[in-house]
């Protein structure tokens, strides 16, 4: 009988791949500690005693409240559909239709869903960036202060913290800054949910002063895919508002497993989330140290004016200094049984948890050796033959052909909002004949899912060349029909 998508999970998992990528239990069943075993038979419905996440007044509610009291928060509300639906109720909450929302152009897809389904309007601030690394790091509070003295209007701000690489930028200060002018900080938290239990580890969320913020218990902490957790605070939010929009975009049969799985990562983070993210700390650290003697890059001590803090259990590998793209690196670790996270032009990202063992990363520590002794398989080096890439990665950088080879530089013209542009009769175009049109989708590249045109974005030359680099490098684009149709307001 065919079962296409159950074969491919036995395949995988047959495989035995050290597992860089999340769900951050990494497939190891660490709730036999707490007396849990994941059954079928704990698949339930809302029946008496159950309670209900629509109205929680019982189990639900106390498991929320014990969360809010571990992660900081005054209240903090159960997803079942991952940060993603988290996003879209804060954006709701905060901005009316027309409200002005600032935000980073690196924001994750779900932000411009959200404008979509809110009808707010994008201000946008571009990210500081890293010329010599090729990075878009985050937003500095300077840029904040511009863009908000430009906009005095703005009702909130949407801060990504930390970011894919792990870094933490000036959130307090940034916060601080937006509640003196009245502006509600919603943080996307969704990879830094294990930040409050060690103090080690950067400032969350909650320690910098958000007032709604969103993190994805299933990336980090071990949770099942789709669990995250949703906090606000009373003071400075009406929890009963941000409650009916919690219904409003959850669905009525939440699956208690999803749910359970959130009670006990709380509760397991409680208990020895701290001495975990000690070992996890010092074996990250080790293991970077074994990678720099290959002649990897990890980024050990890097640090920005506008970074406060990386996250010392997220390993990245920028292999900017080889003659291979990230993607092709990725390609090749699978091949020697590692799956890392993500990968771009230049990196590889892995997400490390506590559920990590010392053996996955010998596995990826030789798996790097190996394909650094074999070198590019497709002997395609990407830069050229320069092997140091340096300014070359400047925003808008060429190679003397006239390639790009750096993310286009600046933010297309926002020609209408991003509900108008969605809600626009539409037409599909080829990538290729697509510029000087308006663009009613999203289109970028995935992961970490930053969209290249967002809806209402003025389709240019520069954005669409950076897009068939990626491809051409081996990246894969999201927000394409047929893998070349984007979808354009009809003219
Ligand atoms: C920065 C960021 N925000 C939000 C999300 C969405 O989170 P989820 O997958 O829990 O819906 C992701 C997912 O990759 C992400 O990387």
């Amino acid at each position: 009988m065919e079962m296409p998508l159950v074969q491919a999970i036995l395949d995988y998992v047959d495989e035995g791949t050290a597992r860089f990528h999340v769900p951050g239990h990494k497939g190891m069943d660490l709730y036999s500690r707490l007396g849990f075993k994941l059954d079928w038979t704990y698949d339930l419905t809302e029946v008496r005693g159950t309670d209900n996440l629509q109205a929680p007044t019982g189990a639900i509610k106390r498991a929320q409240e014990l969360a809010a009291r571990a992660f900081g928060s005054d209240v903090c509300f159960f997803l079942v559909n991952g940060t993603t639906s988290g996003i879209h109720i804060m954006i709701l909450y905060a901005a009316r239709p027309g409200d002005k929302v600032l935000l980073a152009r690196s924001c994750h897809k779900s932000v411009w869903d959200a404008l979509v389904l809110s009808g707010a309007v994008p201000v946008y601030i571009e990210p500081e960036y890293d010329e010599d690394r090729g990075l878009y790091t985050q937003v500095s509070l300077d840029s904040v202060k511009r863009a908000v003295k430009n906009n005095p209007d703005i009702v909130a701000m949407v801060i990504t913290s930390p970011n894919y690489y792990g870094m933490v930028g000036q959130l307090e200060e940034i916060c601080s800054y937006l509640r003196d002018r009245g502006i509600l900080s919603l943080v996307d938290e969704a990879h830094g949910g294990h930040f409050i239990f060690n103090r080690k580890l950067p400032p969350s969320a909650a320690d910098a002063g958000a007032d709604i913020w969103v993190q994805s218990a299933h990336k980090t902490l071990p949770s099942l895919t789709q669990a995250s957790y949703l906090h606000a605070r009373s003071d400075r939010v009406d929890t009963n508002v941000l409650a009916s929009l919690h219904s409003m975009m959850m669905t009525t049969s939440p699956s208690y497993l999803l749910m359970a799985s959130l009670d006990l990562a709380r509760a397991y983070m409680e208990d020895r989330g701290q001495a975990e993210l000690d070992r996890l700390i010092e074996l990250v650290a080790a293991s970077r140290q074994r990678l720099n003697r290959l002649g990897i890059d990890t980024m050990t001590s890097y640090a920005r004016p506008e970074l406060v803090a990386m996250d010392p259990t997220r390993l990245v590998l920028d292999l900017s200094s080889l003659s291979i793209s990230g993607f092709e690196a990725e390609g090749l670790l699978r091949d020697r049984g590692i799956q890392v996270e993500m990968s771009d032009l230049t990196r590889l990202v892995c997400v490390s948890s506590l559920a990590d063992k010392i053996e996955d990363f010998d596995r990826l520590v030789a798996a790097c050796d190996s394909l650094l002794r074999q070198g590019s398989n497709k002997d395609r080096p990407i830069f050229g033959q320069n092997p140091r890439l340096g300014s070359r990665l400047k925003k808008g950088a060429r190679l003397d052909s006239g390639a790009l080879i750096g993310p286009a530089a600046g933010i297309p013209d926002q020609v209408l909002s991003p509900r108008q542009a969605f809600f626009s009769k539409k037409e599909y175009v080829p990538l290729a004949r697509a510029q000087g049109r308006v663009c009613a989708g999203l289109v970028g590249s995935y992961p970490p899912g930053i969209p290249s045109f967002c809806p209402g974005d003025l389709i240019d030359k520069a954005g669409l060349e950076y897009l068939s680099l990626v491809k051409d490098r081996g990246g894969q684009l999201f927000g394409l029909r047929d893998e070349d149709l984007v979808a354009v307001v009809k003219d």
